[in-house]
């Protein structure tokens, strides 16, 4: 590591520490690495926009995947962290890189619409909303509108689903049919779109998503399944899936995460008692299923003799959603301590790289099954909800979503 690009770290061990005294000592040198590496980053995606999804070394724009390619999901998280930048230093180069990108924010949605899936609210809320909530201009309401329509139009009538992958008109595909966990992070956008414009649609499509999703996705004891499949002509329910986790039954803990922060986001936005019990009762399953090591192994049911790697990225991804609970049940002690914990781990020098010179911020992300090329990676949707979490801690408000 080159000192000359080190940034100073915390000091001792979090571990030692009353995790609900009040402010983490880890936040401040944390958030301050998380701008450094963002000044880098943005410039670097608005000189050649791309997904810069995730990289075993760090290098997040040696990713071979282009910015309109169908499976771009994670741009809007460099974007998303510059504008977290922005908004907490006034520093107008973040907003300048990030508005350099819109011309293909706005074709993405306007031409190449056709090659686009569910993750649009991960795309659009931490772009196009974002910047309509920072600025007020209304290029980027125009944008963000267009996005959640296009969004919209994956609502598959039959099953009441979002359909996750996949172009809509590929019918005799293996995706036709299927929804997953993440989606429900894509939920936002929807909403956000029905409360600008008026347009029930959009909220419709998304509470009935939500309803499908609790119906069919999440167990009783509080785990989920990732994917769940239905015919695709007729809507009839077929039966859990999955792609990410260990196994159709186990529980993914990135999915579990998603779940999380998407019910308590979608409680947010609809008032409906369920999503907050829902997003409640996955946390306190998520947060019983962490050991001493703070961080969740990336599937909560490995068998005994699978090594059980951690996922930085769905610490970080619970954190936050554990926070976005909290705002509406305060009096959660429990899940408050165990965000703290979890936020404190990621913070120290086993999962955060100090080294100013490397993209990347959060080590020991799995991506995909925890078993393939993508082990113990660095990724983009950790950095940017690690970031997320530190700036709720220092400036408790509403997030992007
Ligand atoms: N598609 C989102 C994830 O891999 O977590």
């Amino acid at each position: 590591m080159k000192r000359d690009t080190m940034i100073s770290q915390p000091k001792g061990s979090s571990e030692l520490r009353d995790p609900t005294a009040c402010r983490l000592p880890e936040v401040e040198p944390a958030f301050a690495l998380c701008i450094e590496k963002t000044r880098r980053n943005i410039r670097r995606l608005a000189d050649e926009p791309k997904s810069g999804a995730w990289a075993v070394d760090g290098n997040y724009f040696a990713f071979p995947e282009g910015f309109y390619d169908i499976s771009n999901w994670t741009s809007s998280f460099f974007t998303g962290m510059a504008l977290l930048a922005w908004r907490q230093t006034g520093e107008g180069f973040f907003l300048q890189q990030v508005q350099r990108l819109a011309p293909h924010y706005r074709l993405k949605v306007y031409e190449h619409e056709r090659d686009t899936m569910h993750d649009l609210g991960f795309l659009y809320s931490l772009y196009s909303v974002a910047l309509f909530k920072l600025t007020g201009e209304s290029a980027h309401r125009q944008t963000a509108l267009r996005a959640a329509t296009v969004l919209a139009g994956r609502f598959e009538t039959q099953g009441q689903y979002l359909r996750a992958w996949g172009r809509m008109e590929e019918q005799g595909t293996d995706y036709a049919g299927l929804t997953i966990i993440d989606s429900m992070m894509n939920l936002p956008l929807l909403f956000w779109a029905s409360d600008q414009c008026g347009d029930r649609r959009y909220r419709d499509a998304a509470t009935r998503h939500a309803d499908t999703t609790l119906r069919h996705l999440v167990r009783a004891d509080g785990s989920v399944f990732h994917a769940y499949r239905f015919d695709p002509r007729t809507g009839q329910a077929l039966g859990p899936n999955n792609y990410c986790g260990y196994s159709v039954d186990s529980h993914w803990a990135r999915g579990a995460a998603w779940a999380i922060y998407g019910f308590a986001l979608s409680y947010g936005y609809a008032r409906d008692p369920r999503y907050l019990e829902t997003s409640l009762n996955l946390a306190r399953k998520f947060v019983a299923n962490l050991d001493a090591a703070a961080i969740p192994a990336w599937d909560f049911k490995l068998p005994p003799a699978r090594n059980p790697l951690r996922d930085s990225s769905a610490a970080a991804i619970a954190v936050c959603g554990i926070q976005e609970l909290l705002r509406h049940q305060p009096a959660e002690a429990g899940l408050r301590a165990a965000a703290r914990r979890m936020l404190a781990r990621l913070c120290s020098q086993e999962y955060l790289d100090f080294d100013a010179s490397c993209p990347g911020l959060l080590r020991q992300a799995q991506v995909g099954d925890g078993a393939g090329r993508g082990r113990n990676a660095y990724a983009s949707w950790g950095d940017y909800f690690l970031m997320e979490a530190l700036t709720n801690e220092l400036v408790p408000g509403q997030p992007f979503w």
